[in-house]
């Protein structure tokens, strides 16, 4: 990125030279277009991306991300049916497991250890939305009396938010929040340890993990999104937006 900056500049003194060179006026507005002259962003783009999820990243933590997602209560909603009364577990258990008191199993699960990754950011081919990558990583510690210990799995799950711009009636730019949703497929369960409980145990659980876990970290998430989004530096705010506005490119492929 900042090869293109100086790329730009060095192009920019090279015009302006061969034209003083030839003797010849520089004809107005053949320069290169100065951002400023149009009202865009004077931040040369490829910090602004770098700067936009670094300060998502940072209003996300300090919302409190990290302990809402320790301390959803997983066990009293996998207890409970998942959280849906048409009790979804049951629904589940009904096919998957007959044999085993699968809920009887488990004593207890525990949410440790949640850690948020470097953000990605990729924008819509028309410019005008940007795609955040959330990717959450979790420990799982399960109690089951099936194995004499703690069996421990790690998650990994990406939320993907979509930011668009909008200009209010009164002529005011704000970013706001589309679509925030998990990944479809990007839930990742892995055993540590435990050499391998029962297997059917871990199917079940592994089964209703997928049905439950990515709803309740997306609740988590996208609410607090949505509120980091509102308080973003105003600058920072206006450059994204102005460049979304026009479809130009904020996020620059290296
Ligand atoms: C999350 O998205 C990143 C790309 O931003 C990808 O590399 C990673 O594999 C994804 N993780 C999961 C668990 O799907
Ligand atoms: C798994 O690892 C945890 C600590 O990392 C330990 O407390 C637990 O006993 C282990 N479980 C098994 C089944 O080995």
């Amino acid at each position: 990125m900042f090869l293109v900056g100086s790329l730009v500049v060095l192009c920019g003194l090279l015009a302006q030279s061969s034209a003083q060179l030839a003797g010849l006026p520089l004809p107005l507005g053949q320069g290169l277009p100065s951002p400023l002259d149009q009202g865009l962003p004077s931040n040369p783009t490829g910090h602004l991306a770098g700067s936009f999820t670094d300060a998502l990243s940072d209003g996300l933590l300090a919302g409190g991300l990290l302990g809402s997602l320790e301390n959803i209560p997983l066990l009293d909603i996998i207890k409970s049916g998942g959280g849906t009364s048409s009790g979804l577990v049951g629904g589940l258990l009904g096919k998957l497991t007959s044999s085993i008191p699968f809920l009887n199993n488990i004593l207890d699960i525990k949410i440790t250890d949640p850690q948020l990754l470097e953000l990605g950011l990729v924008q819509s081919p028309d410019g005008h939305r940007l795609y955040v990558t959330i990717p959450l990583g979790l420990r799982l510690k399960v109690k089951t009396p099936l194995v004499g210990n703690l069996l421990e799995l790690a998650v990994k799950l990406n939320i993907t938010s979509e930011i668009l711009a909008v200009k209010t009636n009164q002529g005011r730019i704000h970013l706001v929040l589309g679509d925030c949703t998990h990944s479809p497929g990007s839930l990742q369960i892995i055993l540590l340890n435990g050499s391998t409980p029962i297997q059917s145990f871990l199917d079940s659980l592994t089964a209703i993990l997928t049905k439950v876990l990515p709803d309740l970290v997306q609740g988590k998430v996208c609410p607090l999104v949505n509120a980091v989004l509102s308080h973003l530096d105003v600058t920072l705010v206006h450059d994204i937006a102005e460049l979304l506005i026009h479809g130009l490119k904020v996020v620059i492929k290296v």
